[in-house]
């Protein structure tokens, strides 16, 4: 992630207009790795800034925690380091469907979840794997994980609310 931003986030542009930059963590699950995955995308940031003259001045961080409604989001907060560079919300609700407002986001990040599927996508619910509804991707079926998860990134971050650009 800190090498991806530092050779690709174009900070200058995203900044143009905001001084809070706002991050979200898709599956968050209840901790620790999203804190940490948070601060290293805060301080690469900055770094970035820095590097490309950009005052630090002012600037703030929103970090925006997801994951479903099921999740424990009260060990989540229990466990939120007391010393941190940003302000958290937790948003609940499957990344399935739309959580952001229409362009409200800056940087999306998500490990171990979009592969982790709460939900069968259609197009592996065919004849070809005769997957059912509840059924294990990953058990038996290993095209028919790999086409859910490509179904899930397609669907997902076409439609992940906040990443539309207008
Ligand atoms: C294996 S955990 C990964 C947690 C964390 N991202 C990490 O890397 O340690 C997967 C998380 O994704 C969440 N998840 C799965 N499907 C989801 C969905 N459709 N919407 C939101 N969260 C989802 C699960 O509830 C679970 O907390």
């Amino acid at each position: 992630m800190a090498k991806w931003i530092l050779a690709k986030l174009d900070v200058k542009r995203l900044l143009e207009t905001s001084h809070t930059f706002v991050i979200a963590d898709l599956g968050c699950s209840v901790g620790p790795n999203t804190f940490f995955v948070v601060q290293n995308i805060v301080e690469t940031v900055i770094e970035k800034c820095s590097g490309c003259g950009i005052d630090i001045e002012g600037l703030e961080f929103q970090a925006f925690l997801n994951d479903k409604i099921t999740n424990d989001f009260n060990t989540l907060f229990r466990s939120l380091p007391s010393e941190k560079p940003y302000h958290v919300a937790a948003v609940p609700g499957s990344f399935h469907g739309r959580l952001f407002p229409k362009a409200s986001l800056h940087l999306i990040h998500s490990s171990y979840s979009i592969q982790w599927l709460s939900q069968v996508p259609s197009q592996v619910l065919d004849d070809f794997c005769g997957l059912e509804q509840g059924q294990d991707l990953h058990r038996g079926c290993p095209q028919g994980r790999d086409r859910g998860i490509q179904a899930t990134v397609h669907k997902g971050y076409g439609g992940i609310p906040g990443c539309e650009s207008g």
